[in-house]
């Protein structure tokens, strides 16, 4: 078999170097010098053409399942989160109802770490936000001359009726906390993240 074998890589080597008077060999010599030995040594060729196929395809098969499971679960998490994010406790406002236009209090919302600030603007209406500023989280307070929330340190304001960021370094709104009238009483029932879309002026 072994002398079979060298016979064989001779008869390939001798096609590959083109004779003088030759041209260039290609597959179909090469499949006609190793034929009488592919009983002893079988490659199948076509069938190794698919199997890589095969392969590629569940290559891609498992390439594609992977990067759908990822999406999903990352579509699953938001969906929780968000869901997690709509849970928030209601508070009365202690205070709220003395209220006059043009004044503030601070109160905590919604919990006892989250320091927030309640404004009953010229307007009459009432308006609440949580009190860090969004540049460095400095608080910021009502400026009743200005009917706006300014933040001292470095001297950035906000605009009261919907906590847009005014001027200075803040980069975006006031978080706002959601408020509800019951009767007389102010009530917080929910915060949105700044850039939040619903009003909370009532
Ligand atoms: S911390 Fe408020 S402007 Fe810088």
């Amino acid at each position: 078999m072994s002398s079979n074998l060298s016979k064989t890589i001779k008869d390939v080597l001798a096609i590959d170097q083109p004779a003088a008077n030759n041209e260039i060999s290609g597959e179909r010599d090469v499949r006609e010098a190793i034929a009488p030995y592919q009983a002893e040594f079988p490659y199948e060729r076509d069938e190794e053409g698919q199997v890589t196929r095969r392969e590629f395809c569940n290559f891609l098969f498992l390439t594609s399942g992977a990067l759908f499971l990822g999406a999903a679960g990352f579509a699953g998490k938001s969906v929780y989160d968000s869901r997690f994010e709509q849970t928030y406790p209601q508070t009365k406002i202690e205070g709220a109802a003395e209220l006059q236009p043009g004044a503030s209090l601070n109160f905590r919302y919604p919990t006892e770490d989250d320091t927030a600030i309640l404004i009953r603007a010229r307007d009459g209406n009432f308006y609440a936000y949580g009190q860090k500023c969004t540049h460095l989280s400095c608080p910021v307070y009502y400026a009743k001359e200005h009917d706006r929330l300014e933040c001292p340190c470095h001297e950035g304001g906000f605009d009261v009726h919907d906590g847009r960021n005014l001027y200075g370094p803040p980069p975006r709104p006031l978080d706002k906390i959601e408020l509800e009238m019951r009767e007389a009483e102010v009530w917080a029932i929910g915060r949105k993240p700044s850039g939040g879309e619903k009003e909370n002026g009532i």
